[in-house]
């Protein structure tokens, strides 16, 4: 364990989901926020990798590196995760905070919107020290978790054609995954036109609002594709778009991920669907193996070749923090970043 300094924090729709969509109530008090960067503090006893001073970015999904999922290729779950013990209040119940003697809840093993946070070494990476971290906070969830979906899950090909549902910063990531992995087109689906432009600036070749249409979303897209399309993404976190995403793709190979996040419902869907030859994939933080992945990505934005700046839509203080919140609820940022400590 050790203790770390905050520096800036953004807020994703998971916080907004545990908020006011899921609101478990064995879930709060907690303190909400999983997407930061930030400087060591002080470390703990046994913890070897990091010493005070160092920049990271803490991730709601751990890499032990000596369990049998982080030794597997074929997974980034950690058994040291805590979605593996208490998924349904996203919290872990052993908590490192209080709150004048009554405990508070640690978020998804985070917990960013605070000065200070204790994280376990294996739920933190280290990065680059120059990196500018009002900037790369973004890579502790949604870019990450976007842009993955669609290179490492999906694992897009050249010359392919994807459809992306939900331009938040998790959906406009994911467009922009699937131009770098080679797509040639790209069908950005979202029920709000604004997000239209940002969407073409992230590589979308299409805009495809459902409002616009008086039949279902997944025949508009089949007839603008020649039958549907190869890859299709949900960054949405509603079953029926869930639903509708794998609807859309060519039945004989397409190929469904599941990104929006969602325990409150099953999905229906007609077996057929898949017995035809559709695949249906779900992925967590992008299918990166956590700490690795975020310096990786952390590496590409410094080199110049990943878009993150372009995400920020707003910047505050964390004393603003319901104002950020409230932007997101009103559709109104695609991501907005609070400074909580000097860089
Ligand atoms: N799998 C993971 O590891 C992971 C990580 C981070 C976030 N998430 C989830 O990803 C989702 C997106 O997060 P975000 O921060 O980008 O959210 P966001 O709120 O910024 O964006 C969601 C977008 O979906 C659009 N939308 C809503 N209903 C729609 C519909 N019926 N059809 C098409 N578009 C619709 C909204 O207009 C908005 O643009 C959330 O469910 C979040 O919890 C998952
Ligand atoms: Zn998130
Ligand atoms: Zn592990």
């Amino acid at each position: 364990m050790f203790l770390e300094q905050i520096v800036a924090t953004s807020v994703c729709h998971s916080d907004l989901y545990h908020l006011f969509e899921y609101m478990h109530p064995e879930g709060f008090p907690t303190v909400l926020g999983h997407e930061a960067a930030g400087t060591v503090e002080s470390v703990g006893p046994g913890v070897t990798e990091f010493q005070p001073g160092d920049k990271v970015i803490p991730i709601f999904l751990c890499q032990c590196r000596e369990c049998r999922f982080c030794k597997s290729p074929k997974t980034n779950q950690c058994e040291l995760a805590w979605t593996r013990v208490c998924q349904k209040i996203m919290a872990s119940v052993e908590s490192r905070f209080t709150c004048r003697g009554k405990r508070v809840l640690q978020f998804m093993g985070t917990s960013t919107f605070s000065e200070y946070t204790v994280v376990h070494q294996s739920a933190v990476a280290k990065i680059d020290p120059a990196a500018p971290l009002d900037k790369v906070c973004l890579l502790g969830c949604g870019i990450c978790t976007g842009y993955g979906a669609a290179v490492n899950t999906a694992k897009v090909e050249p010359g392919s054609t994807c459809a992306v549902f939900g331009l938040g910063a998790v959906g406009l990531a994911a467009v922009m995954g699937c131009k770098d992995a080679g797509a040639e087109r790209i069908l950005a689906v979202d029920i709000n036109s604004q997000k239209a432009e940002k969407a073409k600036a992230f590589g979308a070749t299409d805009f495809v609002n459902p409002k616009d249409h008086n039949i279902p979303i997944n025949q508009v897209l089949a007839e603008m594709t020649n039958g549907g399309v190869d890859y299709s993404l949900e960054c949405v976190g509603k079953v029926e778009v869930m639903r509708t995403a794998l609807e859309s793709c060519m039945e004989a190979w397409g190929v469904s991920v599941i990104v929006g996040w969602t325990d409150m419902y099953d999905i229906a869907i007609r077996p057929s669907h898949l017995i035809c030859g559709r695949t249906w994939k779900g992925s967590m933080f992008g299918g990166f193996k956590s700490k690795d992945g975020v310096a990786q990505m952390v590496k590409a934005y410094m080199d110049k070749k990943l878009m993150v700046d372009e995400f920020i839509t707003h910047n505050m203080t964390l004393d603003q923090i319901n104002n950020a919140i409230d932007l997101m609820k009103d559709c109104k940022c695609i991501r907005t970043v609070m400074s909580v400590s000097p860089q």
